[in-house]
Parts: C-alpha cells; structure tokens; sequence
C-alpha cells in the first residue's frame, strides 16, 4: 500500500514540544520509524508535515488517486479546520485521524473533532504507536 502521513501544525516540534505529552521522539525519527515499519509491511509512506491549513488541504487534494490511504493528525486544525474537514469529504482516499495524546483527558476544547466524522475512524492516546496502528489497520483491510 502507498500510505500518505499528513501531521499539521506544531507536529514538525515533536521531541522539543511539551514531552511529558508528546513524547521525547522527533519529527523525523517518527517518520523514518513509519517508513520502516511500511517497508517491513511490503509498503511505502510518504511523510508530509506544514503548519498551514491551505497546504495540508493542496496535500489531500493532490492524495487523490496517489496514495491508497492517509494517515492524519491534523494538530489544532482537527477542532476547527472545516476546510480540512471538507477536503477529505471531496477525495476518495481513506483517511484514518491520529492523535498522540488522548484528546478526552485533556481541555474541553480538544474533545471535539470536526475533521473526524470525514475519516474511518480515530485514534487517540497511543501515543506515536497510533500512526502505525492506523496503518496496520488499512494493511489487515487488503
Ligand atoms: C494533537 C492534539 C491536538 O489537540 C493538539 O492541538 C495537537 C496535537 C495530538 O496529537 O495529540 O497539536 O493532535
């Protein structure tokens, strides 16, 4: 499978933002992790990472036919992107929404997705294991 990993705003801070939240783990290192684990799974992942709304929206439109799914967290924009929202309702590609901490035990204002009811589903507070969870789900769906 060719799998899309879209992380927004702030997430290019892993490892050096909040670490008792997020973890100690980079940006980077996050994403060699998931490239290894979709080449260890006959697969490939392209990581895309941009603090801007209007690029993470070209990155969904231009997904379209080019990857088989997209593995997002949208950061911030998840409680109340609708642009966001509604570029994933305009393209074909799945879309499964991460969240590294659990959103639920957190501010009242982070409960709410607006970008969720556009995916399959979510994941939240597995911390970075929920990326490659979400793609072995996509994987045990071939
Ligand atoms: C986050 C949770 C969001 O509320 C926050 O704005 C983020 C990261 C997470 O991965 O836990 O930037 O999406």
């Amino acid at each position: 499978m060719k799998f899309l990993i879209i992380n927004g705003p702030n997430l290019n801070l892993l490892g050096k933002r909040e670490p008792g939240i997020y973890g100690e783990e980079n940006y980077e290192s996050l994403c060699a992790r998931l490239k290894a684990y979709a080449a260890a799974h006959g697969s490939t992942a392209e990581c895309f990472q941009s603090n801007h709304e209007g690029a993470i929206i070209d990155a969904i439109h231009a997904a379209d036919g080019a990857y088989d799914a997209i593995i997002m967290n949208p950061g911030a924009y998840t409680h109340y992107s609708i642009a966001i929202l509604d570029a994933l309702k305009a393209v074909s590609v799945p879309c499964i929404e991460v969240h590294i901490s659990n959103v639920h035990q957190r501010e009242e204002f982070r409960h709410k997705s607006v970008t969720a009811p556009a995916c399959v589903g979510q994941i939240c507070g597995l911390g970075l294991y929920g990326y490659e969870a979400a793609m072995g789900y996509f994987l045990g769906k071939q």
